[in-house]
């Protein structure tokens, strides 16, 4: 039986009168990869926050990695966990080396002068950057590269310390085509390999989901549509569901596509 990383129960996120998450209840499984999709404003990235500890329910439970959110000291669990999102990316200095950039996130710090790593860090930050084809801008500081390496860097950090659970919030956006299919292509690589962690990717564009997605959750105005095997759960009938007008749902050649029907 597969072990359980995340688990939602009754959570709900109020903000003042708006209701940004109503109820949910949901379970990630250690051999699972989940996309996430729905509307701007459903509270995807409010979800996302709740699976990283970065945010407390207002009521509900909220179980990640075998602890309960609220009975644990939060910086222990987030080491843990792998996110990456725009509001993160932001706070990059633009100067910081790439190695030194991905190296530092062993002590979820950004800024590698804080604290001293060792041999077996810069080793593995390395096997990072060739994994996700970045090696060559290793001496390049974050400021210098295209919008598209700097995803690939954001995801390779984001693994750098063997995260249990990894949250990619929307790491496609903004790439043209070929930084899309560079990033889809490397995300396949590391979904279909069974040694990567559990993983949650929020996705707007069905042509971002990258091989090796098991399980899709979408989630509209606050609550689940559908949530399931990916086959089962995204098709045209819940996509419409989600986003309350007519959608035809295709699948070519293992790439997913969305249309007004
Ligand atoms: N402090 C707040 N008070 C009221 N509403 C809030 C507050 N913070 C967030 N919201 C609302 O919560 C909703 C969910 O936000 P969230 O960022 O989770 O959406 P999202 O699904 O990630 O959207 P997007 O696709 O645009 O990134 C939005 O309607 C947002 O305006
Ligand atoms: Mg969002």
């Amino acid at each position: 039986m597969a072990t359980a990383v995340a688990e939602l129960a009754g959570v709900t996120v109020t903000r003042g009168r708006a209701v940004l998450l109503d109820n949910l209840d949901l379970r990630i499984d250690e051999d699972q990869r989940w996309v996430v999709i729905g509307p701007n404003g459903a509270g995807k990235t409010t979800m996302l926050q709740l699976l990283a500890a970065q945010l407390h329910p207002t009521s509900g439970i909220v179980g990640l990695l075998g602890e309960v959110v609220g009975t644990v000291d939060v910086f222990e669990l987030r080491p843990r966990i792998g996110l990456t999102s725009s509001a993160l990316a932001s706070r990059i200095p633009r100067g910081e080396k790439v190695r030194d950039l991905v190296v530092s996130a062993a002590y979820a710090v950004v800024g590698r002068w804080r604290e001293t790593y060792d041999e077996w860090d810069f080793a593995r930050a390395d096997e990072l950057l060739q994994q996700f084809r970045i090696a060559e801008f290793a001496d390049r500081t974050f400021g210098t590269l295209s919008s598209g390496e700097q995803k690939r860097v954001q995801v390779a950090r984001a693994l750098m310390t063997d995260p249990e659970l990894l949250l990619l919030d929307e790491p496609a956006s903004g790439l043209d085509i070929a930084g899309r299919e560079a990033l889809v292509a490397t995300l396949s690589e590391l979904f279909t390999d069974p040694h990567s962690p559990a993983t949650v990717l929020v996705t707007h564009h069905l042509e971002e989901i990258p091989q090796g997605v098991t399980h899709c959750l979408l989630l509209g105005r606050g609550r689940i549509v559908a949530a399931g095997p990916l086959h089962e759960t995204l098709t045209s009938d819940n996509l419409s569901a989600t986003f309350e007008m007519p959608l035809a749902v295709g699948l070519v050649d293992g790439r997913w596509t969305a249309r007004g029907a």
